[in-house]
Order: C-alpha cells, then sequence, then structure tokens
C-alpha cells in the first residue's frame, strides 16, 4: 500500500463507520476495513477524526471570481450594478489574468477540502475568453482538482443575435456542460426556446444540463416546469440539473408542492446557491422581506437531489467569500431551518455524495475501488464540520496529498481551548 489511514471516523451516506483503516494504492482506494495491517509508504492516525470524500463545489463563476472592485466597486450590492459592471469588465480581460485570478481562488477551495468543481464560463463574448481559460486550467490544474465547464450565457441564448452561435462555439471548444438562463430572456416565448436550444444541444453532443433557472423573486418564473417536462420527454434524468430556483420561494404552496413532485419524479438535480441568493434576492421588498432560497428543505422531504455550490467568490455580485463549502453548506443549514439532527448531516451530504450524484460523478466516496480524493478533517463527526468549521487537515487528489492545514490553537489564561464538547 502506498498510504495508510488508521482509526478515521468514515462519513458515509447513513450512519459513519467508526475506527476504520483506509488503505490507498495508486490513485485507489484499496481497502476500507478495520485494522488493517499491511506494510505502507506512509501511515497517518487520524485519532477519530472524521475522513470524507473531497468537498465539491457544484457551481461556481471561476471566470469571475476576485474581479470585485477592479472595474468598479459594486456600491449598491444589487444583482443589477454587478451585471452592468460585468458587461464593462469582461472585454478588457485576458486569458492569462482570468487563469491567475481562478487558479488562486481554485487553491482557496482545494485548500479547504474541494476536489470537484463546477464551473460556468460565460460565453457571450465572442472571443470565448471565459471557455478558453477554464478549459485549459481544467488541464493544467488537474493534479489537485477535477473541473467540469459550463457553457453559460450570462445576458441569454434567444434574445440577442450570435447567443446560439457563441453557446455552440463554447461547447465545441470543449465546455462539458450545456447551460442557460431562460428567466432572463426577454419573453416567456424566448425563454422556452432556450431550454428547447439547451436539451436539443445537450442531447445532440451526449452532455450534461446545468441551468440558472428562475433566479428571481418573481413568482411568474415557471421555467423549472418546462425542464422538468423536458428531462421526462428525452428520458435524460439526472444529468439534468436546476441551479437557484429561488421563485420557488415565492410560489403559492399549492403548486409549489405539486411542482415538487414532478421534480422528484423526473430525478432532476437542484442546486442551491446560499450566499448570492440570500444577498441579492428580495431586494426589491420592504418588511418582510423574503429569503431567496430555494425550498431546500422540502424539496429534499420530497425526494429531490439538491446540492450547493458556492457561486461567488469576490466577484461583482459579491464582494465577500474565499471558497469555503463547509461554510456555504452551513449558511444553507440556518437559512433552510435545516436543525434537526438528521438534518444537520444532510447539510454535509450535500456538499459531499449528493454533489456527486449531481455532477454523476463515478467512483466517489470512501470505499473501495473509488477514487482516492479525500479529506481528514479536525473534527470526529459531520455534524462538528459544520459547527466547528475545523482545518482540513490533510487532503488527497488521486491518493497524492496536495494540501495539509495546520489547526489554530487558542489559548485561554494560558490552557488550552478545545472546541469539542468533551464529556
Ligand atoms: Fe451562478
Amino acid at each position: 500500500m502506498d498510504i495508510i489511514l488508521k482509526n478515521a471516523n468514515v462519513a458515509h451516506r447513513d450512519e459513519p463507520v467508526r475506527n476504520a483503516d483506509i488503505a490507498i494504492k495508486g490513485e485507489t482506494i484499496a481497502a476500507v476495513e478495520a485494522n488493517i495491517t499491511a506494510e505502507a509508504g506512509q501511515t497517518i492516525d487520524c485519532g477519530g477524526r472524521l475522513v470524507s470524500g473531497s468537498l465539491i463545489d457544484a457551481h461556481v463563476h471561476l471566470d469571475a471570481v476576485l474581479a470585485a472592485g477592479l472595474e468598479r466597486d459594486n456600491q449598491s450590492g444589487t444583482l443589477h450594478e454587478g451585471i452592468e459592471i460585468w458587461t464593462d469588465f469582461k472585454p478588457k480581460r485576458t486569458v492569462e489574468a482570468i487563469k491567475e485570478r481562478a487558479r488562486r481562488a481554485i487553491d482557496w477551495e482545494v485548500a479547504q477540502g474541494a476536489g470537484f468543481i463546477r464551473t460556468h464560463a460565460d460565453v457571450c463574448d465572442d472571443a470565448q475568453l471565459s471557455t478558453q481559460a477554464l478549459v485549459e486550467l481544467r488541464d493544467e490544474l488537474r493534479d489537485r482538482v477535477d473541473i467540469q465547464i459550463v457553457a453559460f450565457p450570462q445576458v441569454g441564448i434567444k434574445s440577442f443575435p450570435g447567443g446560439e452561435k457563441q453557446m455552440r462555439d463554447s461547447l465545441d471548444m470543449g465546455a462539458d456542460v450545456v447551460g442557460g438562463i431562460p428567466h432572463n430572456e426577454v419573453t416567456r416565448e424566448a425563454g422556452h426556446a432556450s431550454v428547447m436550444f439547451i436539451f436539443d444541444e445537450a442531447e445532440k453532443r451526449g452532455l450534461k444540463i446545468d441551468v440558472h433557472c428562475d433566479e428571481v423573486d418573481d413568482s411568474h418564473a415557471r421555467f423549472l416546469e418546462v425542464m422538468v417536462e423536458q428531462t421526462f420527454q428525452r428520458g435524460m434524468g439526472a444529468s439534468v440539473t436546476a441551479s437557484h430556483c429561488v421563485a420557488m420561494h415565492s410560489y403559492n404552496n399549492a403548486y409549489a408542492y405539486r411542482l415538487m413532485g414532478w421534480v422528484a419524479r423526473s430525478e432532476l438535480n437542484v442546486t442551491a446557491n446560499p450566499f448570492d441568493n440570500i444577498i441579492l434576492q428580495a431586494r426589491e421588498d420592504s418588511y418582510p422581506k423574503r429569503r431567496g432560497m430555494t425550498r431546500g428543505k422540502e424539496l429534499l422531504q420530497a425526494g429531490v437531489n439538491v446540492g450547493i455550490g458556492h457561486d461567488s467568490i469576490m466577484d461583482p455580485w459579491y464582494p465577500l467569500g474565499r471558497g469555503d463549502m463547509v461554510d456555504a453548506a452551513s449558511l444553507a443549514l440556518h437559512v433552510c431551518q435545516m436543525s434537526g439532527v438528521e438534518e444537520i448531516d444532510t447539510c454535509f451530504d450535500m456538499i459531499t455524495w449528493r454533489n456527486a450524484q449531481n455532477l454523476g460523478l463515478e467512483n466517489y466516496g470512501v470505499a473501495s475501488g473509488a477514487q482516492a480524493d479525500l479529506v481528514i478533517f479536525d473534527a470526529a463527526s459531520k455534524a462538528d464540520v459544520l459547527r466547528i468549521n475545523p482545518a482540513c487537515t490533510h487532503v488527497f487528489k488521486r491518493g497524492q496529498l496536495v494540501s495539509e492545514t495546520k489547526p489554530a490553537e487558542s489559548t485561554v489564561m494560558g490552557g488550552r481551548v478545545d472546541f469539542t464538547r468533551g464529556n
């Protein structure tokens, strides 16, 4: 064996497996069982700490990260002003500058446990700078992270000339997933037509779909039902993802519950993006003010696979963030009011195996035969990861140690502070 992790609490879908050893050979997990006695090049004693499959960011815009303030600051903090800033900034970028900013943010994510990232690339640019930069990075950074690229039409596909060509150009250059933004098209008919274009391209090319869907406070934004219907019609099931779906927050309950049943039956995935949604939505509300998140808890209860994305990291829409998926899950936990004991664990699952299912990852998880993409947390349980947000002491990608973090140490009056409850 190359590496053996001893005495781990293994984060599984359901109950954790306590005090297991994990053997890694090459890029693969060779065994997960008690008391592995084989020789190994390196042995790490986990001392009961939680070992999980890599964290997964299911939705981020790596072509915009760290661009906050470069063109000008977003003074109002609104989505509208962010789009104006982005439109002015976009043509001034270079491929190298996009890559440099994205590289930095990717390393932030990796240091905090992420091993898989699905990024959107803005295709509304004839030069396709975003797609080019991210396709290059996908290969260059394969040693530390697996990246999926979504061809994302920030402005829309149908509502201006050349939109369809820009989408096809990005997909021809190597984008992995077909994106969209139907609620941003000028009319409902154009939005509907854009969904048809997205499904046609995906079906023709054998690609997955991930659409910014109903990311508005308007209860009349109902493109999720169109996506569900097309997912059924074409039998595309779990290869389809609807991101955001925040209009669902404002739907009447009768419609929302009927729709959630159809979403579950279609097997379509939903990605929630708590950072951006909570801060950008419902800006026109007075009080009471809507939360602007999709109905994460109720979707899960209906049997829908819901995952989480970071969405923005210091970009024109959101000046904060450090690529911390545990922080994103913690925010979702609070906003969706998922503080039941099992619900807290589910929030951890949303940045691990639920996102893996969302992204269609095969060979994910802490199991014999899986790709050795693992994180050791300086905490013993999923719930403590969410409560403490501990260091990811060791992060492995394909069996290689790619990141190490020393846990912070605090003292009070000379005594070491322990953030566990103790006995
Ligand atoms: Fe997004």
